[in-house]
């Protein structure tokens, strides 16, 4: 100590603190679980080479690798971990309706749920909830952590062959249903992508069309319902589509990822690409975070590329920095990193049972003249025709495909896009399941001869024509029947006047035979346990109880554009990415009003509107009190005037606001009430569908004055009508 001197004594004490203090601190400090996302993302990117930050940007495609390497699932994505830091891989897997795993083979078992659209049809995010929540169950035991799903597209076009994926035409009801569907899946310590971001509003022609639209008019619609998806679900990743938007690729578009997603929400995750959505390093300078399935891009531009650019000063090193941060963070904020996954066994049977309750509330009845429905109050014999009801269910085709063990395939149409090796039916027969439960004998017809069948429905008390329309990702589909399903239909009106149609359908078709047959029962691709479910709602067992969350036009002379753009042109697609198409413009020339908000718009009557269905018993509304200021609520009376318990769904509409007639949903509410009881209902209305976004001052503004609403069942019965005075209100974006 003599010899050291005072100031050599402190130097030593100093730097012994130092050293005790390095000791103490955990080598990896991005484990500690208690610090925030972002910085366990700053800790751990501190230690990380740019290679090694390059690495988590690029995702491979094991479908498409000659030899995986070992543990790499067949599916659609993969990113390897980084073990010296603890990052595990991510194991993507398609999962809009369930894990997908075509292309798996059999014994590959996964509990599909029913369409997107039946989903919405319940207007129900706590059944969204319960759905994501069995899929990201069923994703963890598989293997994945990365689920491609929370599709939030809106239904622009009743013929886009993806709606059957998505939750309808209304950005309120998709947004709110998908942030709790990717709310349920992330409950399992996993990431949910939302996706396609943005205007993937069509199939054909989707690797090259150019969307059209306002600022304003986007904001208000197909934005929102992204908007609303994000902020109430919390995606760990949002992915960019195909598309373009104003001649801009969505996965290079600025004003999309970095203005509107980034900054103006705030959203901190990271933006993924779709698969082959990436062509050139202008997508890294506009905000793509991840390249995924690299392998069907012209080049990995987020490899060797974006290295060199690096290099050559052309984009700097911090950029992929914070590219790699938030995908770290996501990792971090969900629960992928601390939580490695555990795979094992799947219980189906149970998870489907989940299915069978978004099948149940989701089926929606169109038409039950005469009481025919339910049949449990009929006696006699029922001939059962058509749409493989021997078998099973139709599911929509295309990459979220779930193939359960036990289905029936059957080759898809010439042309068809080339994923899956078939059309798949579930396996729950409806015949099985109606046979169960008749009281006589059921026949069954497959369809095929109109006359055959004609002859038998003659014979029969009831006839019930089961109809199925095959929609898949890549193409889109007609509204007409294919197959001569209206001509059988048609025949079997004839023979028997107790005609009773259900349809498996993706989305809404045109009914030519409507005035001729008794019911119509949507029954969208009805999932898991759909046989099952069709045959509870057909006699009665559950209300019928889904509400339409696409209008039904009359034909295609109502819609925005009649003649779907693109397709004199169109390819049918494959999984991959051939650009062999011209490139097109469409005008979204109904800017936000898609849907029933165009039929209001132009005064025109849909075959069924929004928000419609029958129940098996009736429902009435009354003393409505609205009450204004700074927000609009109503309460109401609403009876169950029939003699069995039924499930309604009032919802609230703006149609007025100061300045102009403007239709929108505002809030909505599902509601099961014994026969004769009476119950007061309130809603709110979602005040960010009651403004408008003004692009001058970059903001969401409600001007003062008057705004009239009504309560209803559909967007085309103003059971109740009232009237609010609000106050000016802005909000930023
Ligand atoms: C689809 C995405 C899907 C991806 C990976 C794309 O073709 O558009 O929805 O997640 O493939 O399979």
């Amino acid at each position: 100590m003599a010899r050291m001197g005072m100031a050599g004594a402190i130097c030593a004490a100093v730097l012994a603190a130092a050293a005790s203090a390095v000791a103490a601190q955990p080598a990896q400090p991005w484990r500690n679980p208690k610090l925030s996302p972002d910085r366990r993302a700053e800790l751990l990117l501190n230690r990380m080479s740019l290679d090694e930050q390059l690495a988590l940007l690029h995702g491979h495609m094991p479908v498409l690798m000659k030899t995986a390497p070992p543990g790499v699932i067949r599916s659609a994505g993969w990113i390897p971990g980084q073990a010296k830091y603890g990052i595990p891989a991510q194991a993507e897997s398609d999962a809009s309706l369930g894990v997908a795993n075509a292309g798996r083979g059999d014994g590959d078992d996964a509990a599909p749920l029913p369409s997107g659209l039946a989903l919405a049809s319940t207007f129900s995010p706590a059944l969204a909830f319960e759905g994501g929540a069995m899929i990201g169950r069923e994703a963890r035991r598989k293997g994945f952590n990365v689920l491609l799903a929370g599709g939030a597209n809106l239904a622009r076009d009743p013929r886009n062959g993806r709606n059957f994926e998505y939750l309808g035409e209304d950005p309120l009801l998709g947004g709110l249903l998908d942030a709790a569907s990717i709310r349920g899946i992330q409950s399992n310590h996993i990431v949910s992508t939302a996706k396609h971001y943005v205007l993937n509003d069509q199939e054909t022609g989707r690797q090259v069309l150019s969307a059209e639209i306002g600022e304003a008019a986007l904001r208000e619609s197909d934005l929102l319902a992204f908007e609303i998806a994000i902020k109430d679900g919390h995606p760990g990743s949002v992915m960019c589509s195909y598309n373009r938007l104003h001649g801009t690729f969505a996965c290079e578009n600025r004003f999309l990822l970095t203005d509107v997603l980034k900054r103006d929400w705030g959203y901190p995750g990271y933006v993924m690409s779709d698969w082959g959505a990436v062509h050139s390093l202008a997508s890294a300078k506009a905000g793509l975070d991840q390249e995924s399935g690299a392998e069907i891009d012209k080049q990995v531009f987020f490899d060797a590329p974006l290295r060199s650019a690096v290099k050559d000063g052309e984009i700097p090193a911090g950029a992929v920095r914070q590219m790699a941060h938030r995908v770290l963070r996501s990792l971090f904020a969900e629960g992928v990193y601390d939580h490695p996954l555990a795979p094992g066994g799947l219980d189906t049977q149970a998870d489907s049972l989940v299915a069978q309750r978004v099948a149940e509330q989701g089926m929606v009845l169109l038409k039950n003249d005469g009481g025919v429905l339910p049949l449990a109050a009929r006696a006699g014999r029922i001939a059962l025709i058509g749409g493989h009801a021997d078998v099973g269910v139709l599911s929509g085709g295309g990459s979220s495909q779930v193939v359960p063990t036990g289905s029936y395939k059957i080759p898809p149409p010439k042309g068809a896009p080339a994923w899956g090796g078939g059309i798949v039916y579930h396996p729950s027969a409806p015949l099985a399941a109606i046979r169960r439960r008749a009281k006589g004998q059921v026949d069954y017809a497959d369809g095929s001869d109109p006359a055959a069948a004609a002859a038998l429905a003659k014979q029969a008390d009831v006839a019930v024509v089961f109809v199925t329309q095959w929609n898949s990702e890549g193409v889109d589909g007609p509204l007409q029947l294919e197959h001569g399903q209206d001509d059988l239909i048609e025949a079997v009106a004839a023979a028997n006047p107790h005609t009773v149609v259900v349809l498996e359908t993706g989305n809404p078709v045109l009914m030519p035979w409507i005035g001729k047959v008794q019911a119509v029962l949507e029954a969208w691709y009805p999932g898991a346990r759909g046989g099952e479910t069709i045959a509870k709602v057909l006699f009665g067992e559950v209300d019928a109880s889904g509400r339409l969350p696409i209008s039904f036009p009359q034909s295609e002379a109502q819609l925005p554009r009649p003649e779907l753009p693109g397709l004199r042109n169109a390819k049918p697609e494959g999984a991959t990415t051939a650009q062999s198409e011209p490139p097109f413009d469409i005008d979204y020339l109904e800017g936000s009003d898609v849907g029933y908000r165009w039929y209001a718009a132009k005064r025109l009557k849909p075959l069924f509107p929004f928000g419609y269905g029958l129940s098996f018993t009736h429902f009435g509304y009354g003393r409505l009190t609205a009450t204004g200021g700074a927000g609009a609520s109503v309460s109401f009376t609403l009876t169950n005037k029939g003699t069995r318990s039924g499930t309604e769904t009032p919802q609230l509409y703006l149609v007025r606001g100061p300045h102009r007639a403007q239709q929108r949903l505002l809030a909505f509410t599902r509601v099961t009430l014994k026969p004769g009881e009476t119950r007061r209902i309130s809603l709110a209305a979602d005040p960010r569908l009651l403004a408008d976004w003004d692009e001058k001052s970059h903001a969401w503004r409600r001007d003062a004055g008057r705004y009239e609403v009504f309560v209803g069942p559909n967007a085309a019965d103003q059971a109740l009508k009232g009237e609010v005075t609000l106050a000016a209100a802005t909000a930023a974006p």
